[in-house]
């Protein structure tokens, strides 16, 4: 009794104690806001009314953003219709066929859009399951304790379901950032991204507030697998870190760790016949290594949750966007410089990436036709190298996930330019050997390779999944750098 007594007593003992040393208790004892948001409360209608400020800006992120000031990045431009990535680079449209990726593969909008989103995309997109659901709704950390291991592998609708009904389209919520109490930054996806810190030996009680301003982020914003079975059911959403550390998660580790991780290979890629794993949305480990804002300590809530003023009151924009679409506010913060000079800086970083993740990408299909070319003879009676066949396929894979990797990576370089130029290098000329080795093994089976290999991509481009979607060439980016 006596014990129960104390620890209810201690903390409000505690905070009053707090006050009353720094000298500004108040007369009268105000309402401690946070106790009104009991645990559990998912709906950030409750939130709001404690927080109204920050509830209303959450609330834009369902707003489309102003056009014409993003170069690459309209996923929900004022009057723009939303780009495919297939679409602005046809050669994605070659490399994922096979799968849903293939099929329909929208550049990224607001948060708001998360769930609804998966409901309105090519059904093949959600076969892998409730899996899907975890970077989606608040509800995850909950379906995933009560449903345990059938969580990720029961069809999506059936997992969906279990949703609230007033929650079905709900997206990233405050609960998933927030702790209720106290409003201090928290991971609520323990079942990922605690166990992957666990993998790289980050003691999570140890994290910083800094820290935590970019890993709430980390909680969706990174590559994971969703392994599978023998059975090709999913059994996990998996973050291939093992063998990093916090700041240096490399884009060789993960690759290594995904070729030598047979659950990780999802899905099995129509040109070549290879069965291969993916890459998804690693803004975090790109930005976490050794890049120059991640070294001066700057966190994603920095560049994307800047402070603005609304009203008398100071807060963390909870619009969450692009900062080049906010007028380079967010920059502004730490930069002297005017937003036109921050501005061209981005353009330029994004140029050069974007010229090189294009070459890089065309480099890596012709491969892919390579092989497919290859098989097709072997199949035909031709007696293929097998040396160097296999060769050229270790090369062509290593190009392969470096070419997705920045593909799926969303600032088009900008999170760490230095690392997004040394990854496509390497992809290109791991691709440039790949290349070097199939045209020696087609030649020594008799095949001539013209120098010009066609790509066919009308063939992957258009009547596209279930909705038989059609190229639309006006969307389709071209290297910025290319000379005239
Ligand atoms: C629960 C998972 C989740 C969390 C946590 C999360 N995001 Fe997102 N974010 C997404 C998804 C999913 C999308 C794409 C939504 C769509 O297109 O439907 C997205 C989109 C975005 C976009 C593009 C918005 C636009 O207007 O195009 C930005 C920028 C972004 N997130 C930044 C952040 C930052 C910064 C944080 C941390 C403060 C964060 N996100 C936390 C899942 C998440
Ligand atoms: C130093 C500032 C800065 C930091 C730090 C930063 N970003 Fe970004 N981010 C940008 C810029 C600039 C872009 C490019 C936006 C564009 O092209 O419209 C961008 C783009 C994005 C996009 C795509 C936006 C869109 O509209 O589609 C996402 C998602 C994103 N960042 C998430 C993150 C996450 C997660 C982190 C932390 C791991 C992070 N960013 C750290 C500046 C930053
Ligand atoms: C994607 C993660 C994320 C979501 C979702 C989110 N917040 Fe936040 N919130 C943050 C971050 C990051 C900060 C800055 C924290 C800091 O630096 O101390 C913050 C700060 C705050 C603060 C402190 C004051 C301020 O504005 O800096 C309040 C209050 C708050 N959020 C309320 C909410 C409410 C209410 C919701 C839901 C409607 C919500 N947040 C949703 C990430 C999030
Ligand atoms: C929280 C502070 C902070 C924010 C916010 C921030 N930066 Fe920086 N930025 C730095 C620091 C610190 C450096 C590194 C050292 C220096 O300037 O001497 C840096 C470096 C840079 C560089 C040089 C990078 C290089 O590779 O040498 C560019 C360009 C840049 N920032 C652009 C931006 C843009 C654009 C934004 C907004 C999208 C932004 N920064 C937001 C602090 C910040």
């Amino acid at each position: 009794m006596q014990m129960k007594f104390v620890k209810i007593l201690a903390l409000p003992v505690l905070l009053i104690a707090i006050a009353l040393w720094f000298g500004c208790a108040p007369k009268k004892v105000e309402r401690v806001k946070t106790a009104e948001i009991a645990d559990g409360t998912v709906d950030p209608a409750q939130w709001g009314k404690v927080y109204p400020v920050e509830y209303d800006l959450w609330k834009k992120t369902g707003e489309p953003t102003p056009a014409g000031k993003s170069r690459y990045k309209r996923g929900y431009d004022e009057g723009e219709a939303r780009p495919d990535k297939l679409d602005e680079f046809p050669f994605l449209a070659l490399l994922y066929n096979g799968w849903a990726f293939g099929t329909e593969y929208k550049e990224p909008r607001g948060h708001f859009f998360m769930v609804q989103d998966q409901l309105e995309v090519d059904p093949g997109r959600i076969k892998a399951g409730g899996s899907c659901l975890t970077c989606k709704t608040p509800y995850a950390p909950v379906l995933q304790k009560q449903m345990g291991r059938d969580y990720f592998a029961k069809p999506y609708t059936e997992v969906h379901e279990k949703i609230p009904d007033e929650h079905q389209t709900l997206g990233v919520s405050c609960i998933d950032c927030h702790n209720n109490r106290d409003m201090s930054l928290k991971i609520s996806r323990g079942f990922t991204l605690g166990k992957a810190l666990e993998t790289i030996g980050v003691e999570e009680r140890k994290l910083t507030q800094q820290d935590m301003r970019t890993l709430v982020c980390a909680q969706c914003h990174v590559t994971y697998s969703i392994t599978k079975d023998a059975q090709m059911k999913s059994t996990d959403v998996f973050f291939p870190w093992e063998g990093g550390t916090m700041g240096n998660i490399t884009i060789e580790n993960i690759i290594k760790k995904l070729r030598s991780n047979p659950p990780s290979r999802e899905w099995t890629q129509s040109v070549t016949g290879f069965r291969l794993a993916f890459i998804r949305h690693p803004e975090f480990e790109l930005f976490s290594n050794n890049s120059v804002h991640w070294n001066a300590g700057v966190a994603c809530s920095d560049c994307h949750m800047p402070y603005t003023k609304v009203g008398s009151q100071k807060v963390s924009d909870h619009r969450v966007m692009s900062p080049l679409k906010n007028d380079l506010k967010a920059c502004q913060q730490c930069h002297a410089e005017s937003p036109e000079w921050l501005r061209n800086q981005v353009f330029a970083i994004q140029d050069r990436t974007m010229s090189l993740f294009i070459r890089s990408g065309y480099a890596t299909a012709t491969v892919a036709k390579l092989f497919e070319m290859a098989n097709r003879a072997e199949t035909g009676g031709k007696r293929i190298d097998r040396t160097l066949y296999d060769q050229a396929k270790n090369h062509y894979e290593e190009a392969f996930y470096r070419v997705i990797y920045i593909g799926a990576e969303n600032s088009v370089g900008f999170h760490n330019p230095t690392e997004a130029m040394r990854i496509l290098g390497d992809a290109a000329s791991q691709a440039g050997k790949a290349e070097g080795l199939l045209r020696q093994a087609l030649a020594k089976a008799g095949i001539a390779v013209p120098v010009k290999v066609d790509l066919e991509l009308a063939k992957y481009v258009n009547n596209r999944g279930a909705k038989k979607l059609m190229f639309k060439p006006e969307h389709e980016i071209k290297d910025p750098l290319a000379t005239r």
